[in-house]
């Protein structure tokens, strides 16, 4: 069994300092590797950075993140990713890792995602330059995921995203933003690689739970949906509880996603 330990949408700052920090001492014992989906800061800015990279750093398992929408604010994404790599944080986008860990080979491929809507109701390559542009962005980055996935040589594969693969994990949010808060191209990707689980934030006012058309469980671990400082889902248990993180209470923070 894999113990997956996911959070996103921490959305730390100078200002917002230690937010989940207190509450990873002995993740170890809970947990075997921590997944960060995405809006780790609030604008993206270096400064930002430093305390995502600070509240992460050397702890007992493995860190691997993609960054999210808030992290492309200031258009430093490539310095922010350097500057979380130099801390010990594994960031995706388009690539994968395998992990090896106690309970198997974990592997994880990500990508920030985009967004284009769901079936039925999702926009179309076509028209507008810029229209086909956002389209093919989000086609491109689901296609990263999907070829990363496929490159694991694991037991089980993880798909890690900030942008949501299905519509399900977005209950609660307006219906009218749903095509600004994902794919469905993330989860053809996840599911063209028989991915085990799907993970993602971005949604802050949506719910836990859902999964892709093949079945594999999706999870939004947006920090304002948890409520608590990280989840925990177990792989390669299928009959076991996956069991909870410490019955903690996350102050929330403002509702733009
Ligand atoms: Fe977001
Ligand atoms: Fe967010």
């Amino acid at each position: 069994m894999i113990r997956v330990a996911a959070v996103g949408d921490v959305h730390l700052a100078p200002d917002v300092r230690s937010r989940i920090r207190p509450y990873l001492a002995g993740i170890g014992e809970q947990a075997d590797v921590l997944l960060l989906a995405g809006d780790l800061t609030q604008h993206g800015s270096i400064a930002e950075a430093e305390v995502v990279a600070a509240e992460f750093a050397d702890l007992e398992v493995p860190v691997v993140a993609v960054l999210g929408n808030h992290d492309y604010q200031c258009d430093m994404q490539d310095e922010v990713s350097a500057l979380l790599r130099a801390s010990g944080i594994t960031v995706l986008e388009g690539t994968g890792i395998v992990l090896d860990l106690p309970g198997g080979r974990l592997g994880v491929g990500g990508s920030k995602g985009f967004g284009g809507g769901f079936p039925g109701r999702g926009a179309s390559e076509f028209g507008e330059p810029e229209m086909k542009a956002f389209i093919r962005h989000s086609r491109r980055l689901a296609e990263g995921l999907g070829e990363a996935l496929r490159g694991l040589d694991a037991d089980y594969r993880v798909a890690l995203t900030h942008y949501a693969p299905v519509p399900d994990t977005l209950a609660g949010e307006p219906l009218e933003i749903y095509p600004f808060l994902g794919s469905y191209f993330l989860a053809e990707a996840a599911d063209s690689a028989g991915a085990d689980l799907c993970i993602h934030g971005h949604a802050h006012a949506g719910s836990e739970t859902g999964a892709t058309p093949e079945g594999a469980p999706v999870r939004n671990v947006a920090l304002p949906v948890l409520q608590r400082a990280f989840a925990i889902y177990a792989l390669g248990a299928p009959h076991a509880a996956a069991p909870r993180a410490r019955g903690v209470t996350i102050p929330l923070h403002g509702n733009r996603r």
